[in-house]
């Protein structure tokens, strides 16, 4: 029985993501999806929500699992007996940010990454751009699975509040230390 770990942040997860899920249970017996942290990163949706997401998104799939992990991939790797991480790429700048990920994961962990080319259609759709798109208004229904995009524009929405609270508790405390 082949295991494989498809990690990622899936803030949120795309169609990009799923065809590399579905590429990855291709070769192998058992998908670990695993929803992580990248300290680079500020998610815009919580984990529960990027888990719950990838969970709709791969119903139907028969082999494919999803959990996070609040911890290193390397540990994660190790204890589930992965065999392989499947990522997918895009093009060059895939491989500049994959490529010290694979190998660092190698060496703690001793598992290697398979690489898969993802569906050429799909090459201009990333999370981060998803993002972008729905923070401006545009539309994003065709670049996620279905029920994505509501969570997202509600996610944008929650933080256009809070970032207007934020400035309005700014505002006060600056208007405090100007008073007489
Ligand atoms: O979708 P992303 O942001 O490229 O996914 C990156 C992720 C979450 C897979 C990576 O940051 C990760 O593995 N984070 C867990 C902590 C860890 O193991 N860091 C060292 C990575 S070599």
């Amino acid at each position: 029985m082949t295991l494989a770990v498809c990690p990622g942040s899936f803030d949120p997860v795309t169609l990009g993501h799923l065809d590399v899920i579905r590429r990855a249970r291709a070769m192998f017996d058992e998908v670990v999806v695993v929803v992580g942290h990248n300290a680079a990163k500020h998610p815009l949706l919580s984990v529960d929500e990027r888990v719950m997401l990838v969970q709709t998104a791969v119903v139907g799939l028969e082999g494919v699992m999803v959990t996070s992990w609040d911890g290193l991939l390397a540990d994660f790797l190790v204890r589930s007996g992965a065999c392989a991480v499947v990522k997918g790429l895009r093009g060059g700048a895939d491989v500049d940010a994959e490529l010290g990920m694979a190998l660092l994961n190698r060496h703690l962990s001793g598992v290697d990454t398979v690489f898969v080319p993802g569906d050429g259609a799909l090459a201009h759709v990333a999370s981060s751009l998803v993002k972008d798109v729905a923070r401006h208004g545009g539309a994003i229904d065709d670049l996620v699975p279905i029920g994505v995009a509501a969570a997202v524009r509600a996610a944008v929405v929650r933080e256009a509040s809070a970032a207007r609270e934020a400035a309005a508790v700014r505002e006060a405390a600056a208007a405090r230390q100007l008073a007489p």
